[in-house]
């Protein structure tokens, strides 16, 4: 259980600041032996890791035994009033009026247009650039650039750009101590979300006093959230329409556009694989996927004292699906540290032991519009351009998520 108070994180921390983030993992099951079931305390509670697919599909699809459990840091960044803040009983009413506008093949296929519209003239514009970027803000940006037009309807560059920059000052809060005093993390991403809340609110009022959807825009998701009613035909109210926004227009950038960067980074350093890839997209998403690990753990709580595997775990501590543990397991995908998207080949590995996007009833709703719009960003990236990094043997830095700790400096060059 570690420290009083901080537990375990002292090593947590050493292990995600280093170049060896599975070491704390492994840490565990040199200790413990290979149980797949870990008590420890972590982000302020005490916790429960699970690590085998068996026990994080159990943990993620036991809504009765198990609710959502992040740290508060993050259910305060994503909104009280969204998915993420939400009992059980009304995320379902939710996550459907969200769910439907996003998924489905007729609701896609309008979406391939919009984003081929938006990522074709952006590989343009960085082409253009004498010197040299960082792709990987270049990617938040297009990234939010798609996900604003799918929810908003519109896309006004100047809110965007700013859009990105409160994000990246939210985002490193979100698995911070929740310590909201000048010269903490927390504080900085609370200031960040203040200001992008009253950016969508802006949005949110200015559609309401336009009657109908202005010549050239689509019906975004605000305008159906704006337009539904419960049983009692009550309409959502503010709080819960901005809140619902912010987060979706985070969890649908920040991920697609870390996606689309390992994947380019990983074929960079395989030309060979490159090479492949020009013909065979799916095999190499399914793979960054797997070898990135975007998310580490999914985070629940005990509802219930339950026992499973013959450990009780008591009620109230938090749960954590450590999927980052299963995708690196070299029994399950031997040499996991390597890229190799023909793994993918057996198809069978993927119903049991391959969950980037989570799985029961928190599974993510976007993971359809994500590989739709990384494939897209991947086809005419792949073909037409080159991504000449400057420093490609850099640090990658592992909190909250992976990503080149130069943030991907490089040139964007197009292909004769
Ligand atoms: C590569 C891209 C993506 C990855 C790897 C990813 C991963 C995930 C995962 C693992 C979860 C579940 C977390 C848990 O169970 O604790 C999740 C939830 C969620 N994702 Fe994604 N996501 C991606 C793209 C997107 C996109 C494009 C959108 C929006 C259109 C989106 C919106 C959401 C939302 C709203 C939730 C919360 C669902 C709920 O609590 O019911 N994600 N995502």
């Amino acid at each position: 259980m570690g420290w009083p108070f901080i537990g375990n994180m002292w090593s947590f921390l050493r292990a995600f600041n280093s170049q060896n983030p599975d070491s704390f993992i492994h840490n565990l099951i040199n200790k413990y032996g290979p149980t797949s079931i870990y008590k420890t305390h972590l982000f302020g509670s005490p916790s429960i890791i699970v690590c085998s697919p068996e026990l994080c599909r159990k943990v993620l699809t036991d809504d009765k035994h198990f609710s959502f459990g992040y740290p508060s840091s993050a259910i305060r960044l994503g909104g009280k009033k969204s998915l993420y803040g939400v009992p059980n009983s009304e995320h379902w009413r939710l996550r459907r009026l969200i769910s439907d506008p996003i998924n489905g093949h007729r609701a896609l296929a309008l979406y391939i247009g919009h984003i081929e519209d938006i990522v074709i003239p952006s590989l343009e514009e960085l082409d253009t650039m004498d010197r040299p970027i960082k792709f990987f803000t270049e990617m938040k940006r297009i990234g939010l650039k798609v996900i604003a037009q799918v929810l908003l309807g519109s896309t006004k560059d100047s809110i965007l750009t700013s859009m990105v920059e409160y994000y990246t000052e939210l985002f490193p809060g979100v698995l911070s101590m929740p310590i909201d005093v000048p010269g903490f993390v927390f504080h900085r991403a609370i200031k960040a979300r203040k200001k992008l809340v009253k950016m969508i609110e802006d949005e949110v009022d200015e559609r309401r006093a336009t009657t109908s959807v202005p010549a050239g825009m689509n019906k975004g998701m605000m305008d159906l959230l704006m337009e539904v009613k419960n049983e009692t035909g009550e309409k959502l109210e503010d709080e819960h329409i901005i809140d619902l926004l912010l987060l979706i227009l985070f969890a649908g950038h920040e991920t697609t556009a870390h996606t689309v960067m390992w994947a380019l980074i990983y074929l960079n350093q395989h030309p060979q694989m490159l090479q492949k890839a020009k013909e065979e997209q799916q095999e190499v998403i399914d793979e960054t996927l797997r070898r990135s690990n975007i998310a580490f753990t999914f985070f629940r709580k005990a509802e219930a004292d339950v026992n499973i595997k013959g450990y009780t775990i008591p009620k109230g501590w938090r749960v954590m699906a450590w999927h980052r543990a299963i995708h690196m397991d070299p029994n399950i995908y031997p040499n996991p540290k390597e890229f190799i998207p023909s793994r993918w080949e057996n198809q069978r590995l993927k119903g049991r032991t391959f969950i980037p996007f989570g799985a029961g009833s928190r599974t993510c709703p976007g993971a359809d519009l994500a590989k739709i719009q990384i494939s897209i960003f991947l086809h005419y990236f792949l073909l037409n351009y080159e991504l000449e990094q400057l420093n490609p043997n850099g640090p990658i830095s592992y909190l909250p998520l992976p990503r080149p700790a130069d943030d991907c400096l490089a040139r964007i060059i197009k292909l004769p």
